[in-house]
Formats: C-alpha cells, structure tokens, sequence
C-alpha cells in the first residue's frame, strides 16, 4: 500500500508556548514526512511535544518556525479559508476523549462533516450508516455518546474522521481513555482500516506495544526527533 510520495512533510518546526514572561519550548526543530498508506506512529513521555506536533501538521495551529507541506500544498501560507476547507476534504481527527457532539446520535455525528461539506441528507445518512457499518456499530446507530461504552464512543469518533474520505487521519491517544483490550481493537481497526482504504495514519500514543504497530515509529522527547525506527513487529498488530 506504500507509495514512494510523501504526502505531508514537516521542515524544522518550532514552536514555543508563551507564558506571561516565559517561552515554553515545546518543538525545537522537527523533521519528517509521511508517505501515502503509511502507518506512523509519534512516541514519547508526557510533555515531549506529541500533541503540539499533532496539531501543527493538521494545520490547527501554527508554529513559529518551520514548513508544513501537505499533498504539494504549504499550509502556513494558505488563508484561513482555505486551511479550514483543506482539514474540512483531507484530514481526519481522532481525540483520546473523542471529543463527540453529546445531543447527537453516533448517526448524526458521523453524518456532520458531509452536511458541513454540503452533502445532500440522504446520501449523508446512508454514507454515515455504511461508515458506522465498517466499524462495527450498525446496531448502535442511534444512540447518543453517553448511551456507548468508550470503546464504542471512539469507533464513533474514526468514523466521523474517516466519513470525508480524508488523506490524512490524525490521532493523539486514541486509546488513552480506554482499558487494554479495547485500546487493540481500537488499534487494529485502525490498521484495517488503513489497509482497506490505504490512507495514511499518524497516532500519537505513548504505549510502546502500540508504537511497534506501525511501519515507523517517531520518536521524540524534549521537542526533539530521537530516532525514527521501523517496526520490529514487522508492522502486524
Ligand atoms: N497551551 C500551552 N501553553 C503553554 N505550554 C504548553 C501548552 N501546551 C503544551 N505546553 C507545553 O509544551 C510541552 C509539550 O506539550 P505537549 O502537549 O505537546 O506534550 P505531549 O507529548 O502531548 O504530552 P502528553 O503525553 O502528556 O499528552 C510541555 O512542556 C507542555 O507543558
Ligand atoms: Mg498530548
């Protein structure tokens, strides 16, 4: 599934958090690319700058310094507009609190992104069905957030991250919230998932079995890139 075509790159990012007086480095010169179909993994202790990095290559929030290239465009350079269509049609998010819409069925959660897009409603509803379908939920279309288990809630949440057909699906601790075992399947129907539909993966986690899930695993720490390794699990979950 593995093409040779980077489809995002990062080019030296940098990024300090202001605090009154205080410059809190969180990335200090971070480099690396993703390749279409690929399955990567950020790995690093709490406060090494996973989620700032998560969140300046899905373009919702800038660094200070650097390039963000995602397939062939540059993103710091595009207007708000335009950064917000590019997430909106290419890029899928996944939350460690699933970050789900509580009034709304897992249906109509799922169904959002495609009427924000301008999908008609049929076709929406019938796309969010077949998405909550591949996921494992047809029998839980219509209930609400607080009437799933976590597990549940977050197949909710990678369905509505992947309803758009995005490029790019971009997950910091998606199984944070969740106990072992729900944490593997959430895990494996990613990796389906990306098998199935060859988009590229980047999740951000802190669990060095789940790392060792992918085709290479980033590891940073004190906003640095340490290594970028392939799997020694030979990319098998
Ligand atoms: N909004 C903010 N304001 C100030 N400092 C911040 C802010 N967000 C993050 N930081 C700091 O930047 C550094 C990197 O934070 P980040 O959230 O990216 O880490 P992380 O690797 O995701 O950690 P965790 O595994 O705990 O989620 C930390 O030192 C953190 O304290
Ligand atoms: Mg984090």
């Amino acid at each position: 599934m593995i093409s040779m075509k980077a489809l995002l790159e990062a080019h030296d990012i940098k990024k300090a958090y202001r605090m009154g007086k205080l410059l809190v480095p969180a990335l200090r010169g971070v480099s690396f690319e993703a390749k279409e179909g690929e399955f990567l993994t950020i790995f690093g202790p709490s406060g090494s700058g996973k989620s700032t990095l998560l969140h300046l290559i899905g373009g919702l929030d800038r660094p200070d310094e650097g390039e963000i290239i995602i397939d062939g465009f540059n993103i710091l350079e595009m207007s708000g507009d335009k950064l917000a269509e590019l997430r909106l049609t290419k890029i899928g998010f996944v939350f460690q609190f699933f970050n789900l819409l509580p009034r709304l069925t897992a249906l109509r959660n799922v169904e959002l992104p495609l009427t924000i897009a301008g999908v008609p409603e049929k076709e929406a509803m019938e796309r969010a069905k077949e998405m909550l379908t591949l996921v494992g939920l047809e029998t839980r279309m219509n209930h609400k957030p607080t009437e799933l288990s976590g597990g549940e809630q977050q197949r909710v949440a990678i369905a509505r991250a992947l309803i758009n057909n995005p490029k790019i699906v971009l997950a910091d601790e998606p199984t944070g919230n969740l106990d072992t075992k729900t944490g593997w399947e959430i895990v494996q129907l990613m990796k389906k998932l990306n098998e199935e539909k060859g988009q590229t993966f980047i999740v951000v986690t802190h669990d060095p079995q789940i790392a060792e899930t992918a085709d290479h695993i980033i590891h940073i720490k004190d906003g640095l890139i340490e290594a970028i390794k392939e799997a020694p699990r030979g990319n098998k979950p």
